[in-house]
């Protein structure tokens, strides 16, 4: 079974690489996403039978602040994508990855995978429209959820009254690799069983020294505050 997967340099794709270890993981360099000729010529050549698609532009000020790059990136790139695995005949399965924010973020609604997408801010939008852009393929499954990398938290502080229903990226790379296994098509929801703060996710991670930060002191795009997730189609996750 050859896999390909994109942003293997990222949060998640690090944790795709190991649990996919035979994987073909192009840099950005070796495959723009944002530019179909190189996308065509790295997977017309590889043919891979299963596509991860984890390459994005996530930072969510750097999405509002360059509206033009965050479309090229996460809705042009996604259909680039798509449009390549078009011309393969061997219906190579696509995950994409997407995210529990394409949601409103309403305090203890846990979305399900039925529920409909209000996005906050120009993230969330581009996701919500590279999810409509592999719709347009037939094979592919569309995964929502929300991690962190199990280390030290990035920022000094961290929100107390923003939630989900977090994981781990190596929690969410074994939930993909389980979904690979049974190949479902149209949405998925990777959920941890537990809703916290991400105070408590940072806590969780290890980072003893982390600050307790609230969302009036924020000063940024919107956000959407709760994250959490359910699944009326999958199994939850323990995050550990
Ligand atoms: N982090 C979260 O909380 C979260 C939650 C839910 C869903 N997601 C989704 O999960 C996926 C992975 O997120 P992450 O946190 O691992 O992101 P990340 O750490 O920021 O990594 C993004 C990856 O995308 C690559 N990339 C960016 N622009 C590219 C381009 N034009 N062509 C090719 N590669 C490009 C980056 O490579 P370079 O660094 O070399 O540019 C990097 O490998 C994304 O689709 C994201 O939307 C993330």
């Amino acid at each position: 079974m050859k896999v390909l997967v994109t942003g293997a340099s990222g949060a998640l794709g690090q944790s795709l690489k190991k649990v996919f270890r035979n994987s073909f993981c192009p840099t950005h360099k070796e495959m723009d996403i944002a530019n179909p000729k190189s996308v065509n010529k790295v997977i017309l050549s590889y043919k891979p039978d299963i596509l991860i698609h984890a390459a994005a532009l996530v930072g969510i000020r750097e999405c509002e602040e360059d509206k033009q790059k965050a479309w090229a990136v996460n809705v042009e790139g996604t259909q680039n994508i798509v449009n390549t695995l078009k011309k393969l005949d061997n219906n190579c399965y696509l995950i994409y990855m997407s995210t529990a924010c394409v949601f409103a973020g309403e305090h203890n609604k846990f979305y399900t995978e039925d529920d409909v997408p209000s996005p906050k801010n120009y993230y969330s939008l581009t996701k919500l429209c590279g999810e409509i852009a592999t719709r347009q393929y037939g094979n592919t499954c569309i995964i929502r959820t929300n991690f962190a990398p199990k280390q030290q938290w990035k920022y000094p502080k961290a929100f107390t009254d923003r939630f989900g229903t977090y994981l781990f990226a190596e929690g969410v790379a074994k939930g993909i690799s389980d979904v690979c296994k049974k190949k479902p098509i149209g949405i998925i929801h990777i959920a941890g069983g537990k809703r916290m703060s991400m105070y408590e996710l940072a806590l969780l991670a290890g980072s003893r020294n982390v600050g307790r930060m609230a969302l009036k002191e924020y000063n940024g795009p919107p956000l959407t505050v709760d994250m959490s997730l359910s699944t009326k189609r999958w199994k939850k996750y323990r995050i550990k």
